[in-house]
Parts: C-alpha cells; sequence; structure tokens
C-alpha cells in the first residue's frame, strides 16, 4: 500500500486499498496460482469470506449514468493529474518480475552459437515506470516500448535517471483509440506485459485496446498479465461504501480514477475471442499485513499469460 495514503481515514485506505501493496512494508503470504477453475477455489477465498464479499457487493447500486460517463470520458485527465500530483512517489518498483514471469530473464539465454538477438517488448499503461526499469535491469536484450495515456508520466519516464537510450521509448497512446502501429512495427513484438492497467479501461473498451496490442504482436508472442481479481478487498471496501461502483465490477477512486475487478473466464472469454491461446490463467492470494496500521487485507489478483495465434 502507497505510505502517502491518509490511512487514519477508513475511506481513504479502502481506496488505497485498490493500489498495488509496497512489497517493501507489508509481510505477505502468498497462495498457490490457481488454473482456470471456478468458482474460486476455497484456497483463494473461503466460503465464509465468499458469502460476505457477495452479500456487500449484491447490495451496492451503481451511481447516476451522468456521473459514470464523466468518469469514463474523463479517464485520462484524471490519471494525467494524479501524475502530476504523485509524480514518482505513489507506485513502488515491481521486484517480483523474475518470480512471476520469466520470460523476461530465460529468454536471455541464448543457445552455444546462437546470435543474442535483441527481444522487443512493450509495457502498455507504463505509468511512471515502475515495471520498465527493474526488467530493463533484469535483460540487456531487452527493448522496452513504453506507453501510457497520461502525458506527465511519460515525461517522468524520459526524465529518470535511468532511462536508457537506444534501449527505451516511450511515448503517450491511449490504447483504445490511438494505433499502436503509429509507432512500433505491425507484428514485431516478443512480449506485451499488462501490469495493472486494463483494470484502468470500462469493459465495453476492452475489446479495443486488445485488438490495438495484438495488432504490434508477432505470432506466439506472449502477453503477460497482472491485476486486480474479483473478490479482492479492495472492491470489497469499494462496495461497502456508497458512490464508488460505476457499473459491474467497475468502482471510481477519490481521485476519479477507475478499477475494474476480473474474473478468470471474464478474461479468458476476451482473449480467446480475440485471438489468443490462454497459456495461463489463475486467482493469486496474497494476505498482506500492515504492521503499522495493524491492518490485515485479503487481496486477490488475476495473473496470466495469453499466446497470440
Ligand atoms: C495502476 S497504473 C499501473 C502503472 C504501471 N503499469 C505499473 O505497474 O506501475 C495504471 C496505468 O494505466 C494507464 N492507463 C489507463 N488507461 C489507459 C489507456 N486507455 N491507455 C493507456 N494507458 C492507460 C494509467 O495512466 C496508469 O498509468
Amino acid at each position: 500500500m502507497a505510505q502517502e495514503q491518509p490511512l487514519q481515514d477508513p475511506v481513504a485506505a479502502a481506496t488505497a486499498a485498490a493500489a498495488p501493496p509496497s512489497e517493501e512494508e507489508l509481510s505477505s503470504i502468498e497462495a498457490r496460482q490457481v488454473k482456470l477453475q471456478k468458482p474460486l477455489p476455497a484456497s483463494i477465498i473461503s466460503p465464509e469470506k465468499l458469502e460476505y464479499a457477495q452479500g456487500v457487493i449484491a447490495k451496492d447500486k451503481a451511481i447516476k449514468p451522468f456521473w459514470v460517463n464523466k468518469y469514463k470520458n474523463e479517464a485520462a485527465k484524471n490519471w494525467d493529474r494524479f501524475y502530476k500530483r504523485n509524480e514518482t512517489r505513489f507506485y513502488k518498483d515491481r521486484h517480483w518480475i523474475e518470480r512471476e514471469f520469466s520470460i523476461f530473464s530465460s529468454s536471455s539465454t541464448a543457445a552455444e552459437g546462437e546470435e543474442e538477438t535483441k527481444i522487443n517488448c512493450l509495457e502498455i499503461g507504463c505509468g511512471v515506470g515502475n515495471f520498465i526499469f527493474p526488467v530493463l535491469d533484469l535483460n540487456k536484450r531487452l527493448f522496452m516500448y513504453a506507453c501510457d495515456f497520461a502525458p506527465h508520466a511519460i515525461e517522468l519516464v524520459k526524465q529518470h535517471e535511468d532511462y536508457p537510450q537506444g534501449r527505451c521509448s516511450a511515448f503517450v497512446c491511449d490504447l483504445t483509440k490511438d494505433p499502436l502501429t503509429d509507432t512500433i512495427p505491425a507484428g514485431s513484438l516478443d512480449i506485451v506485459s499488462s501490469i495493472f492497467v486494463l483494470s484502468a479501461i470500462p469493459a465495453e473498451k476492452l475489446e479495443a485496446a486488445v485488438r490495438n496490442i495484438k495488432e504490434v504482436m508477432k505470432p506466439g508472442g506472449m502477453i503477460c498479465f497482472r491485476d486486480y481479481a474479483v473478490y479482492d478487498a479492495a472492491q470489497v471496501k469499494f462496495s461497502s461504501n456508497p458512490g464508488r461502483m460505476l457499473d459491474t465490477n467497475l468502482y471510481v477512486r477519490q481521485d476519479g480514477t477507475m478499477s475494474h475487478f476480473f474474473s478468470v473466464e471474464q478474461m479468458t472469454e476476451l482473449f480467446e475471442r480475440e485471438g489468443f491461446r490462454v497459456e495461463e490463467c489463475g486467482y493469486v492470494h496474497r494476505e498482506t499485513i500492515n504492521r503499522a496500521m495493524d491492518l490485515s487485507l485479503d487481496r486477490r489478483f488475476l495473473q496470466a499469460k495469453f499466446i497470440k495465434l
């Protein structure tokens, strides 16, 4: 959880819980990942907690359509304000990349006699680079394109002291409407990372985003996906407070940014329909404990690997 959130306010704490937790400040217990199992298995959520979460979410009501449309239409503006206000202070670097997505490092070992070829990657919704800088450090063969629709975020990526000229290209792009092929050659990418990004996009625009990404990937290329899952503690807290729900599994934070909570079925259906093979798609449970606040949260994420056919 980010440090600068006003955690004494329970509503703010609930909203802050929607941010990826800091690895440093929280002790955590990660449950074994479960592949394509429905409904959610007990290792991810106990029957009692599931009943409680379902009860809270079922009682919640979406806010008026005027406000729903306003938040959806102003998504880029609200994220840009977020980075103007927080700069690089909000998210922590993703140091779990190698553990969860070994493809980034395993591709680094060329067989004997094999030429060290470049591996072309894209981080969608890169924010201020908390994924791209650690990953570039992990494997010197990677070339990273990085895009985000918040111009302030892209500016901060380019100004970063570790921004490696010649190994990274950051640019502004709204995945739901700006063709990635304006910047990246069609069919050229080996790996795409999607880390807590598609959750910021309303369900009706996901298809356009996935098609846009597919266009720049090689057949056989992989999307590495990690994002919020249904019944995450943040979803239950959102639903416990009126005025946060926009749509099924879609909520708005206090700063106007949105967060969707995904199921295995939703993501499997979306990516298969758009021409991907699901290599892996499952829930991850992490119990995060904030000792300073004596607070324990059941975080639930969806992690997947999708291969372009
Ligand atoms: C929760 S942040 C994650 C940032 C980064 N991936 C990381 O792991 O640190 C979500 C990011 O997605 C970006 N984003 C949301 N919708 C987008 C869209 N339609 N096109 C491009 N970027 C988008 C936001 O600006 C924000 O930087």
